[in-house]
């Protein structure tokens, strides 16, 4: 890919450099291409007739605009904004915060800040919740409640909005839940969207069409994004770059299939674990971001035949350099089962030199005079050495620089080549079958109506676990 984007660099996974026994020849890398393409093919047309929503995002114009009003509703009148919402109304702020705002943002002060604190609570640990709650305290006038959930049924948003109301309402009373409150849900249907109109809360949409892991780059990511001074019409002409990139039925220019390509090709192969290694703090929740991504859309137990089926590689998150020391001892001596995808930056947007100490010995003097960002760059390219020297497969996507447009990029990216391996898959990507019973279970336990059978059979395995403890 030329200029300011985004680069894949697949070298690392050829036998060339990995050996046949563990590398994809050239040839099998062309004998792959004609399904790929097909799957591309298809999905241009499906887009056509109105699917791959997500991929309407970065030129949605109406959407900008909606976010952009709200932004200017809210902006310069809070000091904190808390995110309520989890796994795809959650991970996606957090990943755009963490690439985008300096990394200890909230630990500024407010007017080198210039824009609210972002807290992300994508959890119901009673004891992290009393505790932000308590640390907003009297600032709870200056907290602005961002709550996200396109259906509103989900018992941990549920919950946290239900004390937040209450809170709300107390402390301020009723006209607290609509100048410090915004619910980002449903335009047009669901529990979240009936409560927002009974209350006359103030709301945001997430899209039709578009499932929690797929909205990053709708209201659900961009509204918090936008508060903290990350600039989302960049984000989206980055988006929107790829978007272009991934259309083409040329596997070779298309970076997105060719992902999809070679991590099938893996898989079939037997390497079906994926671990995402970024040599930046920056990059680290968006391999969080990946990881649900990866996870949820492509880990399916039938196929669309309907045969069983259970498929998916395991996404695994690592961060360079800190896991070298914890990971790669199995990386390079463990099974030959994993491919790594290192994300690397070129150019970091600052650098800290290491300094000239006389009488140094020579332990550490070769470190002086060099920069922590050639260190990391140095500990990157050395673990992928090592890695290639233990014939483990490698791929590199590298950033030129960290920002909103190649942020932009790596977020269509992904999402395409979910798409595309799941064509590759045979499976439907945009559907969690399997995240439902877990969510009925709960249901149960926590005794809401017509989950009575879920609460025996949940009481029933609380049981038989009680019996064989140690
Ligand atoms: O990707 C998904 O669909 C899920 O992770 C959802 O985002 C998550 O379950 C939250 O759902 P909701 O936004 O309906 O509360």
């Amino acid at each position: 890919m030329p200029g300011t984007g985004l680069q894949i660099d697949y070298a690392h996974v050829l036998d060339t450099a990995i050996g046949p026994v563990h590398g994809l020849s050239p040839a099998e890398v062309r004998r792959a291409e004609p399904a790929v393409k097909d799957v591309v093919t298809r999905v241009e047309r499906e887009r056509r007739a109105g699917q791959h929503r997500y991929r309407d995002l970065p030129g949605d114009r109406d959407m900008l605009r909606q976010v952009r009003a709200a932004v200017r509703r809210y902006a310069g009148r809070f000091e904190n904004l808390l995110v309520l919402g989890i796994g795809g109304s959650a991970l996606g702020n957090m990943a755009l915060q963490t690439a985008l705002t300096p990394p200890y943002h909230n630990l500024l002060p407010s007017r080198s800040r210039r824009s609210p604190r972002l807290f992300v609570m994508d959890n119901v640990d009673p004891v992290q919740f009393a505790n932000l709650i308590e640390v907003l305290g009297t600032g709870l006038r200056k907290t602005l409640f961002n709550v996200i959930s396109k259906s509103g049924e989900t018992a941990e948003t549920a919950a946290q909005f239900l004390i937040v109301r209450d809170l709300l309402a107390r402390k301020l009373g009723r006209a607290g839940l609509k100048t410090n409150m915004l619910v980002t849900t449903d335009p047009a249907g669901g529990t979240m969207r009936s409560i927002v109109d009974a209350d006359g809360l103030d709301a945001l949409p997430v899209p039709p069409g578009v499932g929690g892991r797929f909205s990053v780059l709708s209201a659900v990511g961009l509204f918090s994004a936008a508060m903290c001074g990350i600039r989302i019409e960049n984000l989206l002409a980055g988006a929107a770059t790829m978007s272009k990139r991934v259309a083409t039925p040329v596997v070779r220019k298309n970076p997105a299939a060719m992902l999809a390509l070679l991590l099938h090709a893996f898989y079939v192969r037997g390497k079906r674990l994926h671990v995402m290694m970024p040599y930046s703090f920056q990059l680290k929740d968006l391999a969080d971001w990946y990881r649900q991504l990866w996870a949820e859309s492509l880990g399916k137990q039938n196929d669309l035949d309907g045969q069983v089926v259970n498929v998916g590689p395991t996404p695994i998150k690592a961060l360079g350099a800190t896991d070298q020391h914890s990971q790669v001892q199995l990386y390079r001596e463990g099974p030959n089962d994993k491919v790594f995808i290192f994300l690397e930056v070129e150019r970091f947007s600052r650098d800290v030199k290491i300094p000239r100490v006389p009488g140094l010995p020579d332990e550490l003097a070769y470190l002086q005079g060099h920069s922590l960002g050639e260190l990391l760059s140095a500990e990157k390219r050395a673990t992928e050495s090592a890695l290639v020297a233990s014939r483990r497969p490698c791929l590199t996507i590298r950033f030129p620089v960290i920002r909103e447009e190649t942020v932009g990029q790596f977020i269509l990216l992904w999402e395409a080549a979910a798409t595309f391996a799941g064509g590759l898959l045979n499976i439907n990507p945009y559907d969690q079958p399997a995240v439902q019973l877990g969510k009925e279970l709960t249901f149960g336990l926590m005794g809401k109506q017509g989950y009575e059978k879920q609460a025996r059979q949940a009481a029933q395995t609380s049981r038989r676990a009680g019996k064989s403890v140690v």
